[in-house]
């Protein structure tokens, strides 16, 4: 089988490497890649919202089967374009369709899909231009603090926790009415602040059967103690020592089954990964947004702990025979720490030369922001490494995470010594 994954983050490396374990992958894309992936697989030089690029890519290299990595070509059609094609009939695809890619697209949309389907999350309006005096009357009789989120996608900046009315407010009013997010602000869902601990879930579905892949929890601002901006995710671990089995049924019976009858009763054929981010308030699971993909880095501490063939798992999924496959799980515990341009999330430098990776042992290397150049590994992004550990306790994954960070070079280099930290403290 040909295989080309869509996409250039360390998501995409995970993936990428995955497929190249499996007997059934004869030939590897990636589009665009990275400097990991072009060591295990051919990187192509297609933007991945380059519709047209990506369908003359996928002819000229026979591609069986299409995996896309990030929510953008998803949410603008992507899936829909290439099953326009007529002579792309039988290419297997994973990743949902635009009207499947709403629940992450549209945060109005996956609210109102929530409540439709009878699924836990925070109590919520929406509020557009036309509404802005109502949607300021609304906030004064708000409790504090309060959650603003612009409806469409914002590259994950378009969530505000506003502590005081006055900074909500202005909140409101810069999203709608100063646009501070464009589009993506023209409607902004208020939202009730839940109290509780995080964490992820990951669906993988057919459209019918689904299976639920490890959990994970995700460390998404810049500083130690979870201080600072939010960024696209310093360090994940996975499993979560929380997230116990009377919860995760939860999860499934109260969230993972009605949200995909939900998808069927909709009429949307969704085959793909679902990205469930949940609060666990008081032990019941609140869903807090859905995701399209999987997540980055999350997927770098959740494929490591996947035993099947993943081709195999994909295959399944774009056939609709995800029945037909017993999901096998390590029990072992997965570390990933994310090493980052300084600057990052803001402003920061690229094309800085990346030394001592060889030097790493017994830890992948997912790659993310880099690039090859005349032999080197050059920094190419915010996040440029992610570096996954799996082992027998968290704490020796711990260690060996933190220990690759250390040793892997580049100028600038940031990350959060902290990652696991707290689950170790949880868990004595
Ligand atoms: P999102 O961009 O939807 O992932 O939201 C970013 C972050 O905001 C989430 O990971 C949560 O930590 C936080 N968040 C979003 N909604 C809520 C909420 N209703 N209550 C508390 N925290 C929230
Ligand atoms: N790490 C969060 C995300 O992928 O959205």
């Amino acid at each position: 089988m040909k295989i080309l994954v869509l996409g250039s983050g360390g998501r995409e490396h995970a993936f990428a490497w995955k497929l190249a374990q499996s007997p059934l992958c004869d030939a590897l894309f990636v589009a665009p890649g990275n400097a990991g992936t072009a060591q295990i697989a051919t990187n192509l030089a297609v933007a991945y919202n380059d519709f047209e690029g990506v369908a003359t890519a996928i002819r000229q290299h026979s591609i069986d089967l299409l995996i896309v990595g990030p929510e953008e070509p998803l949410v603008k059609g992507i899936v829909n374009f290439l099953r326009q094609q007529p002579d792309l009939a039988k290419l297997r695809i994973v990743g949902p369709d635009e009207a499947g890619a709403q629940l992450e697209g549209s945060k109005d949309f996956s609210k109102s899909f929530m409540l439709r389907h009878g699924i836990p999350t925070a109590a919520s309006r929406t509020f557009t231009v036309e509404t802005l005096d109502e949607g300021l009357r609304y906030l004064e009789d708000h409790s504090l603090p309060v959650v603003l989120k612009a409806d469409g996608l914002a590259a994950g900046k378009g969530v505000v926790i506003a502590e005081t009315m006055g900074d909500a407010q202005t909140t409101l009013r810069d999203m709608l009415d100063g646009r501070k997010f464009g589009d993506a602000g023209s409607k902004v869902v208020v939202e009730q602040f839940l109290r509780g601990i995080e964490l992820s879930v990951f669906v993988l579905t057919d459209g019918v059967n689904y299976k639920i892949l490890p959990e994970a929890k995700d460390y998404k601002r810049i500083g130690e103690a979870d201080t600072g901006p939010n960024t696209g995710g310093m360090g994940a671990v996975s499993p979560v020592v929380f997230a116990n089995e009377t919860f995760l049924r939860k999860v499934e019976e109260k969230v993972v089954k009605p949200t995909l009858a939900g998808l069927q009763q909709d009429g949307i054929h969704y085959q793909g990964f679902i990205f469930i981010g949940l609060m666990n308030v008081k032990s019941e699971p609140y869903v807090i947004e859905y995701n399209a993909r999987m997540g980055d880095p999350e997927t770098e501490v959740v494929l490591p702990r996947v035993q099947n063939d993943f081709a195999e798992l994909m295959v399944a999924t774009a056939d609709g025979e995800l029945d037909k496959i017993a999901l096998q799980v390590s029990p072992q515990t997965a570390v990933t720490t994310v090493i980052v341009s300084n600057g990052y999330p803001d402003v920061y430098e690229k094309g800085k030369i990346i030394t001592d990776l060889e030097r790493l042992e017994d830890v992948t290397a997912f790659h993310a922001g880099t690039t090859a150049q005349d032999g080197r590994v050059l920094t190419n992004g915010g996040r440029v490494l992610a570096l996954t550990a799996l082992a027998n306790s968290l704490e020796n994954a711990v260690r060996k995470s933190q220990e690759a960070a250390r040793t892997v070079q580049f100028d600038g280099k940031q990350y959060r010594k902290d990652i696991g930290l707290d689950l170790i403290r949880y868990q004595d």
